[in-house]
């Protein structure tokens, strides 16, 4: 082999001919086309620096929004039952996305195993398990089944979180859940590259560098994993997926369910109210040269736009819609979509990420950067939304408060640490209690446990009772 015969990646010349050999064979065996990825890398590259604000982008119509903060207690109810049928009927499955690195927060471990310092010491994982197991009771006595309808649980992990993730719920058995109804796969990974886009670093003489592919690689990760053909064989019909960072998410929510089955929708996203013009958040949108759903970027907003307010009430803002990556699709969807999504970069293109990457640089020394030195390459999830119908999107607005907590920083960081999490579940619990008659002196908060309540109901035995700082329920 010549110094010539690895051209596409960075420092290869400088290594022995066994060396490139092994390099060449892993490229190989990771990816089908290097051309097509350099190409790909090059577009992603002109994607970051395009101009994409010249969009013109509104509200989506009134036909494919609701929200839980204005409509009637009723219709509330009526989607709360259908999404408890559906889970009674063993057709709901949650998809959770639980392969991010979480490097701001800085643990080790990976986020899902985080213990925020709640009362109970509760991982995340806990939380979210103790939902489950509480709404599938919720499900079979509203419905008078005989047997426990079971919410199959997808956790896409990727390389780095993988095996502590699995060795957690085996640790914990499985948080009381059967452990036949826990599923774990990994979701890809893709190798880094220069600034440029037009080298592979490698970490190592032997190995080539390698990240997840982003969130977005859910969905070839569904494809390749076989899931798609597990939804089909169970019986599956709806899907709830989430992030595993939200310290308040409502999983497998029947009222969201509902709403979705109830209108047809084949995805719908749950969204909170943008706080003011300047909060960072993403939103749900029209693009309106083709009508249709999408998520932009703060950042791709006019100063106007963002500040602008609706016409007859000037307390919302025009475009508020934050997307908190909470959604639901139909496994029909999925079905038929998914494999178009996987294929081809017209649906999910790749976005850079600049990174500092430890690697082997042009000069065939291994270098830890101070300062971004490569690109990450990643997939959104939300990049699929164009692809289908307006009349078949929903977007579904529900309470902050009640919903959304992500934990993404340390704590000693301005917002979404361990600190507000925990803040916050405490603070919606304390908040259920008082509405039951409960006691609770000042400022002081207890914690609601999942198995106790779903999400408020349940709770008139705590009338009259006083309750202490930190206690738990
Ligand atoms: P974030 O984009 O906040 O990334 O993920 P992160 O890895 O948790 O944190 P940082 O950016 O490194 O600090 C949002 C959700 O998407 C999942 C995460 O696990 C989280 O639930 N995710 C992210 C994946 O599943 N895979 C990825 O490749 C990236």
């Amino acid at each position: 082999m010549t110094s010539d015969s690895l051209p596409f990646v960075q420092g290869a010349e400088y290594l022995s001919h066994a060396a490139q050999t092994a390099i060449s064979s892993q490229i190989k065996s990771q990816i089908e086309d290097v051309d097509q990825l350099i190409e790909n890398v090059s577009g992603a590259i002109k994607l970051a620096s395009s101009v994409s604000s010249s969009r013109e982008l509104t509200q989506l119509p009134a036909s494919s929004c609701a929200s839980t903060l204005e409509i009637d207690s009723e219709t509330k109810e009526s989607w709360r039952d259908l999404g408890l049928e559906a889970i009674a009927n063993n057709e709901v499955a949650v998809l959770l996305m639980a392969g991010g690195q979480g490097s701001r927060l800085g643990s080790s471990d990976p986020k899902g195993c985080y213990n925020v310092q709640l009362p109970s010491s509760k991982s995340l994982f806990q939380v979210q398990a103790e939902k489950i197991i509480k709404i599938q009771e919720l499900a079979k006595q509203r419905y008078n089944k005989s047997e426990l309808p079971t919410i199959n649980w997808y956790i896409m992990t990727s390389k780095p979180t993988r095996h502590a993730t699995e060795s957690f719920f085996v640790s914990n058995k499985w948080f009381g859940l059967n452990s036949d109804q826990v599923t774990f796969f990994n979701q890809g990974t893709l190798p880094c590259f220069n600034l440029a886009g037009d080298k592979i670093l490698l970490e190592s003489e032997n190995s080539v560098t390698n990240a997840p592919d982003g969130n977005g690689g859910l969905y070839k990760a569904l494809l390749d994993n076989k899931i798609l053909e597990d939804f089909q064989n169970k019986n599956i019909k709806h899907v709830h997926m989430y992030c595993v960072d939200n310290a308040l998410v409502k999983v497998a929510d029947p009222t969201f369910l509902g709403f979705a089955i109830n209108k047809k929708f084949q995805i719908a996203t749950k969204v909170v109210r943008k706080r003011d013009a300047k909060e960072s958040v993403g939103l749900i949108v029209m693009d309106k040269a083709n009508q249709k759903p999408c998520v932009i970027e703060y950042s791709e907003i006019s100063e106007e736009l963002a500040n602008k307010t609706e016409p007859e009430d000037s307390s919302k803002l025009f475009l508020r819609a934050a997307n908190i990556v909470n959604h639901y699709y139909s496994v029909d969807l999925l079905t038929q979509m998914v494999p178009k999504w996987s294929s081809s970069q017209q649906y999910l293109p790749f976005h850079i990420a600049k990174k500092k990457i430890a690697s082997i640089n042009e000069k065939g020394q291994f270098v830890k950067p101070s300062e971004p030195n490569g690109i990450k390459l990643e997939q959104f999830i939300f990049d699929v939304f164009p692809s289908v119908d307006l009349e078949t999107f929903g977007c579904l607005e529900v309470e902050r408060t009640e919903e959304f907590s992500p934990l993404k920083n340390a704590d000693g960081a301005k917002n979404d640490t361990p600190t507000t999490a925990r803040r916050d579940y405490m603070k919606l619990g304390t908040k259920w209690v008082k509405e039951n008659g409960g006691i609770i002196q000042g400022d002081d908060l207890v914690e609601v446990s999942g198995l106790t309540s779903y999400n408020g109901e349940g709770l008139e035995f705590v009338k009259g009772k006083v309750y202490a700082n930190g206690e738990q329920i």
